[in-house]
């Protein structure tokens, strides 16, 4: 009988760099808690239920940037990956941010074919059963899972950025962060890429009603989303926070041109957990979220200070919500 033999199916790389210690988290909530104007990371609001609650955020009716640039992706792939492809040249390394369950870079497989795909998420745990399947499905294409902290410091393991790459950042997550550190990132993004692109999505300047409506959707689940990070606190911090106590704020700082997510106490109350605790009036704030709206000009300058050489954009037909290639 003449025997079979299979090549070995390939698997997923996976490496965890950035060390997850609850210890550091709790005491850097702790101190935002306890700051003069509380405030608390948005990084929190990411439990596993705060992370279906994201989920659910993106199909609300309200919640448009994830759709429109959805739509903006399927009119323009093709444009958009080819720019992208003379920069980097064919087959590329793909470098994908915040990647989660992968399905937005996915979807760009087929006008990209990358050589490599290199998703990097705060934990390799959240990237596990989607890269399994994907490698599932693209046999000849190098998976490798990346557990960073990419909103600390963005730095790839050097063997992984050894050529011209696509860094993508999708989903205006870049909105979640201070222009400081939003320019820092963008500064890494193009270290990163190395001569290649950084491919990124960016949510635009809009009449107020339509971004505060975004942020407080009829449904309430934004305001879940808000208030879950008060249960993950408690777990977190051995804080006794009770959830009823406090109210979704969702307001448009015109000035800073930024949707800021508050949670409001109801009434006065204090806060206690294992090493401290906090005192909040009647309508006294923990600042928990800004989301930044950029005018399209504004972003490419950030972009340009961040040293890219040429930027291109597309947008959906209300001006919405951009794609941004910057390259050189
Ligand atoms: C993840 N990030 C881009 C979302 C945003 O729109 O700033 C998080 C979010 N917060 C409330 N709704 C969605």
């Amino acid at each position: 009988m003449p025997s079979l033999t299979h090549a070995p199916m390939p698997t997923p790389t996976f490496i965890q760099q950035h060390q997850i210690d609850d210890r550091v988290l709790a005491d850097e909530a702790a101190a935002g808690l306890l700051a003069p104007r509380a405030h608390v990371s948005p990084k929190f609001f990411y439990d596993p239920l705060g992370s279906r609650l994201f989920d659910a955020i993106t199909e609300l009716p309200e919640y448009y940037p994830t759709r429109t640039e959805a739509a903006i992706f399927q009119a323009h792939g093709a444009a958009i990956a080819d720019a992208a492809l003379a920069a980097t040249g064919a087959a590329p390394v793909l470098v994908d941010l915040g990647a989660g369950n992968c399905a937005k870079a996915a979807r760009l497989f087929g006008l990209l074919a990358p050589r490599r795909y290199v998703a990097v998420d705060i934990s390799v745990a959240f990237l596990r059963e989607s890269l399994l399947a994907l490698q599932r499905e693209h046999t000849a294409m190098e998976m490798v899972g990346v557990g960073l902290d990419f909103s600390a410091r963005l730095h790839l393991p050097p063997s992984l950025a050894d050529s011209p790459a696509l860094v993508f950042y999708p989903g205006s997550s870049i909105g979640n962060f201070s222009p400081d550190d939003a320019l820092r990132l963008v500064r890494e993004a193009r270290a990163t890429a190395a001569g290649g692109a950084l491919l990124i999505g960016v949510d635009l300047l809009k009449p107020a009603a339509l971004l505060q409506a975004a942020y407080d959707d009829e449904l309430g689940v934004t305001a879940a989303f808000n208030l879950n990070l008060l249960s993950h606190l408690n777990r977190l911090l051995g804080a006794d926070f009770r959830v009823r106590d406090w109210r979704h704020v969702a307001l448009f700082n015109a000035a800073d041109s930024r949707i800021e997510m508050h949670l409001e106490a109801r009434h006065a109350i204090t806060v206690r957990w294992p090493t401290g605790e906090r005192h909040f009036a009647a309508g006294e704030r923990i600042h928990t979220e800004n989301s930044a709206k950029w005018a399209p000009e504004a972003f490419e300058a950030l972009l340009r200070a961040a040293g890219f050489g040429a930027v291109r954009r597309w947008t959906d037909p209300q001006g919405w919500f951009a794609v941004f290639l910057a390259t050189g």
